[in-house]
C-alpha cells in the first residue's frame, strides 16, 4: 500500500538542520552556532512572558493589536500594515504559499538563508539560486535571472551566513528593474546590528512599491528565539492577503507580551548592540592574526574560511573543547564555519580552542 502522497515538491525538501546545542559530557557548551543574542532576553521581557502564564487558558488576541501598536510606535509605521507571525519563518511560508505555486520560480542568492528553498518547495514552486560575487548578492545576476515565471525574490539583508549586506543604491537599482508582479521580500532579521550609512531595513520601499515586504524577527537582538515572534511590514493589499491566510491565533500571548516588553527595554537593546560592536571586531582581529580569512560582516556572526585546514576538523576539535560553531556544507561553503558573537568568555574559549588546534596540527607537521 502506497499511502497518501504529499504535494509535488514536498519530498524534494531537505529538512532544515539547526545549529547544534549539545556536546556529550559537557554541561554548558558555548553555543555559537545559531546567531542568538548571548546576553539572553531582556529581564523585563522574560518577566512579561512568565506573567502571561496566568492567562494560558485564554486565547490570544488574534489580531495581535497591542504588539502591532507597539511595533508601529517603535518604528514609526502604520500598525494596520504590520502582520505578526510565529517567527519570521512563518511569514516566509505564508507569503510564498500566497504568491507562488507550481510552475513558478522563487529566487534567492547562492548563499542565501536556507529557509527560502524550503518555503518555495512547500508551495510547489521552484527555488532558483543566483550566483554571488565575493560572497555577496550580485544585483545584476539577480536582475538577469528574473524570467516570466519569477514570482518572488528573497533577500536577507544583511545575509546569513555570509554577513554581507546590500546598499540602498543596490536595492534601488533592483527595484527599478523588477516587474511589479514580482514580490521582493527583504528579510531584515539582523538589521539592528548594522551601522552603515548606506544601509536601511527598507520600510520606505514598502511605502513606495506595491511589491516589497520587509520582515523582522524578535529572535536575534531581542533574544526571543524560543518565543517565535516575527513581523512583516507590507503594502495594504499584501497585509490583507496575509491576514486571510494566517491561522486565526498564530501568535501566542506570552510571546506577544515578551515582545512588547522587549521593545520597551531600550537599555537591554543598547547593551546587546554595544556588546556586538565590541566583540565582533575583537574576534575578527584574533582570527585574522591566526591566519584565517574572515569575511566582512555587519551582523552578529562571522563567516570564516579555515583553509588550508579542513573546516570540519576545526569544528569537531573546538566542539570537543565545548564550543559549538556552525558547519556550512549545506550553504555550499564547505571550507567555512560560521561563528556567532558570544559572550566574552565564550569567545576567549573559542580562540583558545582554535589555538590548541593549530598547535596540535603544526607540531604534527614538524614531526
Ligand atoms: C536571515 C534570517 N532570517 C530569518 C531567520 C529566522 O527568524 P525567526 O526566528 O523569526 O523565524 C533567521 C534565523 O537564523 C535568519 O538568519
Amino acid at each position: 500500500m502506497a499511502g497518501p502522497l504529499p504535494q509535488p515538491g514536498i519530498l524534494d525538501i531537505s529538512p532544515y538542520v539547526g545549529g547544534e546545542s549539545k556536546v556529550p559530557g559537557i554541561d554548558k557548551p558555548a553555543r555559537l552556532a545559531s546567531n542568538e543574542n548571548p546576553l539572553g532576553p531582556s529581564p523585563r521581557a522574560a518577566e512579561a512572558y512568565v506573567k502571561a502564564a496566568a492567562e494560558l487558558h485564554r486565547y490570544p488576541d488574534g489580531g495581535a493589536t497591542a504588539l502591532r501598536n507597539a511595533i508601529g510606535a517603535h518604528q514609526g509605521l502604520d500598525p494596520a500594515r504590520i502582520v505578526c507571525g510565529t517567527g519570521s519563518d512563518e511569514l516566509f511560508a505564508l507569503l510564498t504559499g500566497s504568491y507562488a505555486g507550481e510552475g513558478d520560480e522563487v529566487l534567492y542568492s547562492a548563499h542565501g538563508f536556507l529557509a527560502y528553498p524550503i518555503v518555495a518547495r512547500s508551495a510547489g514552486a521552484t527555488p532558483v539560486t543566483v550566483p554571488e560575487k565575493n560572497l555577496k548578492t550580485d544585483i545584476d545576476a539577480l536582475i538577469a535571472a528574473v524570467t516570466p515565471r519569477t514570482r518572488m525574490i528573497f533577500l536577507a539583508n544583511p545575509n546569513n551566513p555570509t554577513g554581507s549586506y546590500l546598499s540602498i543604491g543596490e536595492i534601488d537599482r533592483l527595484l527599478k528593474a523588477l516587474p511589479e508582479t514580482v514580490l521582493l521580500v527583504l528579510d531584515a532579521a539582523y538589521a539592528e546590528y548594522v551601522d552603515r550609512e548606506d544601509y536601511t531595513a527598507g520600510h520606505h520601499w514598502v511605502d513606495a512599491y506595491p511589491n516589497v515586504v520587509v520582515t523582522h524577527t524578535f529572535s536575534k537582538i531581542y533574544a526571543l528565539g524560543s518565543a517565535r515572534l516575527g513581523w512583516a511590514y507590507c503594502p495594504p493589499a499584501i497585509a490583507d492577503v496575509l491576514n486571510r491566510v494566517r491561522q486565526p491565533f498564530n501568535v501566542n500571548a506570552p510571546a506577544m507580551e515578551a515582545g512588547i516588553a522587549a521593545l520597551a527595554d531600550t537599555e537591554h537593546f543598547a547593551v546587546s548592540k554595544a556588546h556586538n560592536d565590541r566583540w565582533r571586531p575583537w574576534l575578527e582581529e584574533r582570527l585574522t592574526k591566526l591566519g584565517f580569512t574572515v569575511h566582512p560582516s555587519v551582523a552578529n556572526f562571522l563567516l570564516v574560511s579555515f583553509l588550508p585546514y579542513t573546516a570540519e576538523d576545526v569544528r569537531l576539535f573546538v566542539k570537543s573543547k565545548g564550543v559549538l560553531i556552525r558547519q556550512m556544507h549545506s550553504y555550499g561553503l564547505p571550507d567555512c564555519l560560521r561563528i556567532t558573537i558570544g559572550t566574552e568568555d565564550e569567545l576567549k574559549q573559542l580562540v583558545a580552542a582554535i589555538e590548541a588546534f593549530l598547535f596540535q596540527n603544526e607540531s604534527r607537521d614538524f614531526k
